[in-house]
């Protein structure tokens, strides 16, 4: 039987409609949860990422902006909007969209903003308090999107094996961290391959949940899955398609229907996990609200 699709739009929209309620209920206590987005420079992909941040946060009742600066502006000028923005209270969210132009150092931009105010999760304390499993921490955005996903379809973690393809800062590493805490949707035992990993496929079939977070296109094959795993793709990966009107099509890091063949659950690219991105960006930054009005952020 072929693998059951594992619906992250849906899923994103109940996250986002539980945001709102949330929206709702701190908008009562006189407090509407903001979103500050920086982008420096023109890159469009960022320009249109920025406009679906800014877009679904005022869709949740709540208040997002974008500061555009130019791409030559100076490091120092940008640090000084991050300083303004951390003192700002009407700000409980503060995201400056990666990546940065070539001068700046985008680890001083990241570790500039207040960490009660960074919901991208990407400051070193956040980092920490999600291997720690202080629930104060913000993870970041796409493996608490796949965390959830995993929750909200049904799926049981605890005990299982979850092999990561992948050990970016971003998805890789704080994916391991959350698998491998107590609680809802963890509880695994945690494996995390990368470009040096001997024999990759012997670690991939050993895996009840598959996570492919490596950015290669179509790279998992149905000969690297147990029968019967969940797979979870991260990947958004364009790829030439003179047969389309654009000359691409985005693929993920799954070949999606030879292992849908093989898995019981998998998520599809688009429309697995890359809805849930900015649903979980909304959920942080409502929490972050929510934590600061009562009075309970804290480094
Ligand atoms: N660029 C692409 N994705 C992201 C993201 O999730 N956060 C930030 N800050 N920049 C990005």
């Amino acid at each position: 039987m072929p693998a059951e699709r594992i619906d992250g739009v849906a899923i994103a929209a109940k996250v986002r409609a539980r945001v709102a309620a949330e929206a709702a209920t701190l908008g009562a206590l006189g407090v509407q949860p903001g979103l500050t987005v920086v982008l420096v420079g023109d890159d469009p992909a960022s320009a249109f990422y920025v406009g679906a941040k800014e877009k679904a946060c005022r869709e949740a009742g709540m208040r997002g902006e974008t500061i555009r600066l130019p791409a030559a502006t100076p490091e120092a000028e940008l640090l000084a909007v991050i300083d303004r923005l951390n003192a700002d209270p009407a700000v409980h969210g503060i995201l400056v969209q990666m990546p940065v132009p070539k001068h700046m150092d985008p680890q001083k931009v990241i570790r500039r903003i207040d960490p009660t105010k960074d919901v991208d999760g990407f400051h070193p304390v956040n980092a920490g308090k999600v291997l720690i499993g202080d629930a104060d921490g913000f993870a970041p955005c796409t493996p608490a999107g796949v965390q959830v996903l995993l929750a909200e379809s049904g799926v049981e973690t605890a005990g299982k094996e979850a092999v990561i393809l992948g050990r970016s800062t971003i998805v890789g590493k704080p994916m391991a961290a959350l698998l491998m805490q107590a609680g809802r949707g963890a509880d695994c035992t945690v494996t995390v391959c990368h470009s040096r990993t001997k024999d990759l496929a012997a670690h991939t079939r050993r895996a009840d949940i598959l996570i492919a977070a490596i950015g290669r296109p179509e790279m998992v094959t149905a000969d690297m899955v147990k029968p019967g795993a969940v797979v979870i793709d991260v990947g958004i990966n364009r790829v030439d398609d003179p047969a389309t009107k654009k000359g691409y099509r985005i693929v993920g890091d799954v070949r999606f229907d030879e292992v849908a063949a093989v898995a019981s659950r998998i998520t599809p690219v688009p429309g697995g996990v890359g809805p849930m991105t900015i649903a979980m960006l909304l959920a942080n930054t409502v929490r972050a609200a929510r934590l600061r009005h009562e009075g309970a952020a804290r480094t």
